[in-house]
């Protein structure tokens, strides 16, 4: 192992924002993991363990060391008639994942197709879309415990998954490198067209192979492929409000879309930043370069390729529209370092 140094993570991070590590390497095996984390370890540096870069905003250089995490292998731990329980490694790209599954003819990712990203970051906001969430198909997480260094196994429970959040966000950030995860698919077709607009894109007889194909087609729609306009998905969650709260907005906007949610209510942030004036626009003087994407105004886009801190300023403004004009506020999704 040895560590390049002053390397430019600009096509590390779909955003493409132009931000440099001080020390980067990468990790083909656990030994490779050990090994970088212990050379961080040992000049008192930060580490950060990099997926696709698909859900992260560089605010800056990075002064520590980013370990691209490259582990491979897809493995069948039990097969039964009905079912498979799978252990997939880190490294693994996601989509490719979803492909693999549905051409072995095991179900249940058809809904979460074309998501950027690794295997490994998926636990770590329950990744989900139209209708369902990993929470559904995971059963375990294995990896490194950097407070003892030890392997550890956290069970579906453990990992403590929610919307867009999950332990690895709250007790054990910066604390867990995920090596594998545990997946339970079925190899009977149980679709789920719960989400309006996948509905209305297929026949209810739809078979796990074309409601792959039309989330696909949705996605196409309505996301920007970060190869051509940089981008890091949503850049705001849903905010989740009381029923009272809900209620309230209700009254005052009707159309504002929301669901019910665990006993209260998530709103749909794009419908805010639409209503507050962002959609398609684009930033001006110091945020010149940034702007929302003009079909869905919960993507922030970056044709300029700027700085990370000139997203974070353009985000906050409209944060703050977002506020004063629904006095809602709005989380940023993707994990700012
Ligand atoms: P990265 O960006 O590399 O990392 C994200 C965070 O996870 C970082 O903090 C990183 O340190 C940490 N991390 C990564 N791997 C590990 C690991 N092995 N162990 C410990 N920590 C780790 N998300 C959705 O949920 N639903 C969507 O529909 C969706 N659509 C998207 C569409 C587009 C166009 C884009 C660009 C993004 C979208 N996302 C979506 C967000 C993103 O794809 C997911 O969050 C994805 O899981 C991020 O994976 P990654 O490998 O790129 O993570
Ligand atoms: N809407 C607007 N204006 C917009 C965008 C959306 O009014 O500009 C309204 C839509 O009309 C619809 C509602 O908001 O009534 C929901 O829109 P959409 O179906 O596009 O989904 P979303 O809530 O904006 C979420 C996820 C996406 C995921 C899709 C599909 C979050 C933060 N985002 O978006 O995930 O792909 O649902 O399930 O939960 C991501 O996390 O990066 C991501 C892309």
């Amino acid at each position: 192992m040895t560590p390049q140094s002053d390397v430019s993570l600009q096509a590390l991070n779909t955003l493409a924002v132009p931000a440099r590590a001080r020390y980067l390497t990468p990790a083909n095996s656990i030994e490779d993991l050990r090994e970088a984390l212990a050379f961080a370890r040992e000049r008192a540096l930060p580490s950060l363990i990099l997926g696709g870069g698909s859900n992260i905003v560089l605010s800056g250089d990075f002064d520590g060391v980013v370990i691209p995490l490259q582990l491979r292998g897809i493995t069948c731990l039990t097969e039964q008639e009905d079912w498979v329980e799978l252990s997939v490694a880190a490294g693994e790209n996601w989509d490719d994942f979803v492909r693999y599954s549905l051409a072995q003819g095991w179900f249940g990712l058809e809904n979460l197709s074309a998501i950027p990203g690794n295997v490994g970051a998926a636990p770590i906001q329950n990744i989900g879309a139209y209708g369902v969430e990993l929470s559904s198909v995971l059963t375990s997480v294995v990896g490194l415990d950097l407070e003892t260094g030890a392997e550890r196994r956290l069970s579906r429970e453990d990992c403590e998954l929610a919307y867009r959040d999950s332990i690895f966000k709250g007790a054990l950030r910066d604390r867990f490198v995920i090596t594998e995860v545990g997946l339970k698919l079925s190899k009977v077709a149980n679709t789920n067209l719960s989400y309006p607009a996948l509905a209305a894109e297929v026949d209810a007889s739809a078979s796990p192979q074309e409601v792959s194909a039309a989330v696909r087609a949705v996605r196409a729609r309505k996301l920007p492929s970060p190869a051509e306009l940089p981008n890091a998905g949503s850049f705001f969650k849903n905010p989740i409000v009381s029923s009272e709260q809900a209620d309230t907005l209700r009254e005052i906007h009707p159309t504002l879309p929301m669901w019910p949610h665990n006993g209260q209510y998530k709103l749909a942030a794009g419908w805010l930043v639409e209503q507050a004036g962002w959609r398609g626009r684009s930033g001006e003087g110091e945020q010149a370069g940034v702007g929302i994407f003009r079909e869905q105004a919960l993507v922030l886009i970056n044709p300029g390729r700027c700085p990370g801190r000139r997203i974070l300023q353009f985000a906050s403004e409209i944060q703050a529209s977002v506020h004063a004009q629904f006095s809602v506020n709005l989380d940023i999704e993707p994990r700012v370092y």
